[in-house]
């Protein structure tokens, strides 16, 4: 397996990784800034989902025609996924500007994905299925564990074979293992998923979409990222049925034709800055989103005395009357709490009446948010999956460390509430999945800057 020998965006690879190391270093030299106290005012919009345009992004491999797909969001999980259709063979023109992306796969020259970006982003692993339907063959580093787990691919794997396809596991010159597929062409089955994986889920759909005959899924994830897979996969010409239950029906089809789609609006970015609202008890209105899509998390706000009421299409969040008290929490697939809203909602509850229970049930590390909202005198104790929140907590201002995405942003929202100034450091996590979030918590009144060195 040929290492990456290419360039890509913000993290340049060179192949001996210093000049990476040099661009990974001055990033995780820049941070956020946020001074406490002051209550959150006024109108929010939120950006295209970050969860939905990945896996759109895979799927037009699936297609030999032009795609546009809008409302993207400008983060930098964006550019790499981009840059690894672009490492296959597609042309990928992203105009951050516009929102839009236009894709066009008119050959795939290498089903071989390139390493160096796909263990930078997890998310790539779903650009597999499309590449085996697409060309026969999908050749994929192992994807590396993450901050939040060890992250397998056993059930995307399961589903490959189930639909014929022959797999081996082997390693590269490095000794870093990668998994090769290969099918001439898939045949229809079914497929049992023993967890309700999102990731999985979408694979699976998508090789799927170009096998012979019909494929069922059952225990699938029913996550709104999967439905709006789904409807772009329809409007290319796929069979699919079912998709936002837990069992998907799929009829394959001989080939796909281009679509055009507008992304769904980011229900993990909507609900941080529900947080933020609540955290800084505040009042206001986050725009352009999708209510019945934050269900869970405007039940569990709801149950802390925080009053939530749909407005213009969106949810109006008021935390600026009431003495707000505990709640507890259990995340679970979707249409349970999700767990990409844990870390948030975690400082959130250190700062209302009482004990609340956090209870992590997706991931087998997420809590690493918690040592860090602690240096804030957050007072939490954890073991792991289970957490207590002994709320009432002052929040003081201190530097801390985002240890990823979801956990950045806590500490940002936590430096919200906080007495002085809190320092978040590492936010190269947070510019994986939030499109200025600086920019939009000032304009609710947050005294906040971001300082790049
Ligand atoms: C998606 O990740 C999201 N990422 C995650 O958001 C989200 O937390 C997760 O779904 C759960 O909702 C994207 O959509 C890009 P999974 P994914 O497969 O698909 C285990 C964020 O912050 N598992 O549903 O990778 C796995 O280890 C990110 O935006 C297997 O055991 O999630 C994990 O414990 C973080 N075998 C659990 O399932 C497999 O083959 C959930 O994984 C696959 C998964």
């Amino acid at each position: 397996m040929r290492p990456f020998q290419g360039s890509v965006g913000a993290c340049r690879a060179d192949g001996n990784g210093q000049q990476n190391l040099k661009v990974k270093n001055n990033m995780s030299q820049s941070r956020i800034v946020v001074e406490g106290g002051i209550s959150l005012a006024g109108k929010v919009g939120i950006s295209g989902s970050k969860n939905a345009v990945l896996p759109l992004l895979a799927a037009t491999v699936l297609t030999d025609a032009p795609c546009l797909v809008s409302s993207v969001p400008g983060l930098k999980d964006v550019e790499v996924m981009s840059e690894i259709l672009r490492n296959l063979g597609s042309e990928v023109h992203f105009d951050a500007e516009a929102g839009e992306i236009r894709t066009l796969a008119t050959d795939i020259a290498t089903s071989e994905a390139p390493a160096h970006l796909v263990k930078s982003m997890r998310a790539s692993v779903v650009c597999m299925g499309p590449m085996l339907a697409r060309t026969g063959a999908a050749s994929f580093p192992l994807p590396g564990g993450c901050a939040i787990g060890e992250r397998p691919i056993d059930l995307h794997i399961k589903g490959f074979m189930a639909l014929g396809a022959d797999i081996e596991v082997k390693s590269d010159d490095s000794g870093d293992g990668f998994v090769e597929a290969r099918c001439k062409k898939l045949k229809g089955a079914e497929v049992y998923l023993d967890f309700a994986s999102v990731g999985a889920t979408q694979n699976i759909m998508m090789a799927a979409s170009l096998a012979e005959g019909f494929t069922i899924i059952e225990n699938a994830a029913q996550e709104p990222e999967v439905v709006d897979l789904a409807n772009f996969l329809r409007k290319m010409g796929a069979r699919i049925k079912g998709a936002g239950t837990d069992v998907i029906k799929i009829k394959g089809v001989e080939k796909l034709h281009g679509a055009e789609h507008h992304v769904i609006p980011d229900r993990i970015e909507a609900g941080t800055y529900m947080l933020a609202a609540a955290i800084s008890r505040g009042n206001v209105l986050i725009d352009n989103m999708v209510p019945d899509h934050v269900v869970p998390i405007t039940a569990k706000l709801r149950e802390t005395g925080v009053r939530i009421s749909e407005e213009n299409g969106g949810v109006r969040v008021k935390a600026d009357e009431a003495l707000l008290r505990m709640t507890d929490i259990k995340t679970l697939p979707y249409p349970g709490f999700p767990t990409d809203i844990q870390p948030q909602f975690m400082a959130f509850l250190s700062t209302v009446n009482g004990p609340s229970a956090v209870i992590e049930t997706v991931f087998e590390n997420r809590f690493m948010h918690v040592a860090e909202l602690n240096k804030m005198n957050a007072n939490i104790i954890d073991d792991g999956r289970r957490a207590i929140v002994k709320g009432n907590a002052k929040l003081k201002g201190a530097k801390v460390r985002a240890t990823d995405l979801r956990a950045g942003a806590a500490l940002v929202i936590a430096g919200l509430a906080a007495e002085g100034t809190t320092e978040v450091s590492d936010i190269y996590h947070i510019d994986r999945g939030y499109e200025d979030i600086v920019g939009k918590l000032r304009s609710l009144g947050a005294s906040i800057e971001r300082i790049d060195t």
